[in-house]
């Protein structure tokens, strides 16, 4: 009879349990998505003129005075974003190489999909939500380098958040390098969207299948529209 092994391993705390990391993921994910609707809705003030956009900027930095010091709200938000980011990494990263671990390094076969050549959807996921995440990353810090610091300003610095907008927009490869960074994106969202969908539970047949990834894909263009279009009319001199 073969002897038993023991598994020597120190037991996974519940907080670091995968169950509990894909919830992190979630709702990390959740609060970053919340972000992204607030953020391109407040973009479209860019048609109501430099007045209303210049005020909403202000109007940002002014939330929750006098109780809260001036842009108070605003650096409790960064804070919180920030927080959102780092448990997501952090959740992705250590679900990613348990997955590894258990696999002697291979990869699990997860998402089984009949259209993918190897007959699951690992590389697409991986090169996706991985390569996606960093194309983001850096984007996130080159966008706050051009918009909110101004550091780097292609058509000119200002003082002005419409003028800064609005400057840069008009030069093409501005918009260009923010429409790869938005294709990005929208694929790591949609895919983000499929995969909460399926940890929840609802990935129950092939037709609910068809039906979550139909709902992730809409979410995500819908998303990456709404973001393209100030840019676009700015480019081509509707702003
Ligand atoms: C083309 C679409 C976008 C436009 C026109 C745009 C516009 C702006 C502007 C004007 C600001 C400065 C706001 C101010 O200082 O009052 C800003 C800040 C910011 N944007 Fe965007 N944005 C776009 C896409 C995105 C995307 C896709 C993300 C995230 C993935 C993002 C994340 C941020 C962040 C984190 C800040 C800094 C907020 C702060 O700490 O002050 N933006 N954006």
């Amino acid at each position: 009879m073969a002897t038993p092994t023991l598994n020597t391993r120190p037991p996974i705390p519940t907080w670091r349990s995968s169950i509990v990391l894909k919830s992190v993921m979630a709702v990390s994910g959740l609060i970053l998505v919340g972000f992204l609707i607030a953020h391109a809705y407040g973009n479209f003030k860019v048609f109501s003129g430099q007045e209303a956009f210049d005020a909403y900027s202000a109007y940002l930095r002014e939330i929750g005075q006098p109780l809260l010091p001036y842009s108070g709200a605003l650096w409790i938000l960064r804070i919180v974003l920030l927080a959102a980011i780092g448990a997501h990494i952090y959740a992705a990263v250590t679900l990613w190489r348990r997955n590894r671990g258990a696999t002697a390094g291979k990869g699990a076969a997860r998402y089984v999909s009949s259209n993918a050549r190897r007959g699951h959807q690992r590389s697409y996921a991986s090169f996706t939500m991985r390569w996606g995440g960093v194309v983001i990353g850096l984007f996130v810090i080159y966008h706050i380098l051009h918009l909110t610091t101004n550091h780097i300003a292609p058509g000119g610095a200002s003082g002005s958040p419409y003028e800064r907008t609005v400057n840069g927009f008009e030069i093409w490869w501005v918009v260009a390098t923010y429409t790869i960074a938005l294709i990005a994106l929208g694929f790591h969202l949609r895919h983000g969207l499929w995969a909460a969908f399926a940890s929840i539970g609802w990935n129950r047949s092939p037709r609910v299948r068809a039906n979550l990834n139909f709902a992730a894909t809409v979410v995500a263009v819908a998303m990456i529209l709404a973001f393209l279009i100030p840019p676009f009319a700015v480019l081509f001199g509707v702003v």
